[in-house]
């Protein structure tokens, strides 16, 4: 299961993010916006932050305008690593070094189709582990240090 969300900025490339999942027969909870009526990016990043860190969702795709501030929002969950994603090779490399449990977006800085080819990689691209391991650990650290 992976979870959706967005703020008005985001809106148009996470229905495109949506329309590849309903074709790839990816389940999905979408928590919103549903409209490019101006909203705060951080009620959204907090709703798919949740749902990741608790296991009720595998993986989350936040959008918005940049991509930044919904990620920043989200981080600020424990458990969470959301990277923002402007290129395929970071689509790939977070999830290989990072074990990025969250991909984030922006929908005034790449097309509808780069969203949907970003958002593939991600959710197809395995952590690679091995030496990977202890430095995903080191930033839980860090994160148990500061909670
Ligand atoms: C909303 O105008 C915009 O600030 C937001 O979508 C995002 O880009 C923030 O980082």
């Amino acid at each position: 299961m992976i979870a959706l969300g967005c703020d008005h900025g985001g809106f148009a490339i996470k229905e495109a993010i949506k329309k590849y999942l309903d074709e790839s027969g990816i389940e999905y909870n979408d928590f919103g916006t549903n409209s490019e009526e101006s909203v705060d990016y951080p009620v959204y990043a907090k709703k798919v932050a949740d749902a990741v860190a608790s296991g009720e969702c595998e993986k989350g795709v936040l959008c918005c305008g940049t991509g930044i501030g919904i990620s920043i929002a989200a981080n600020k969950v424990k458990g969470i690593r959301a990277a923002v994603v402007t290129n395929e090779f970071c689509a790939e490399m977070t999830r290989r070094h990072n074990d990025a449990n969250i991909i984030a977006m922006g929908g005034r800085v790449i097309s509808e189709e780069q969203a949907v080819k970003f958002t593939k990689i991600f959710l197809e691209t395995p952590f690679d582990g091995d030496r990977h391991i202890k430095r995903v650990n080191m930033i839980t650290e860090i994160e148990n240090e500061n909670s």
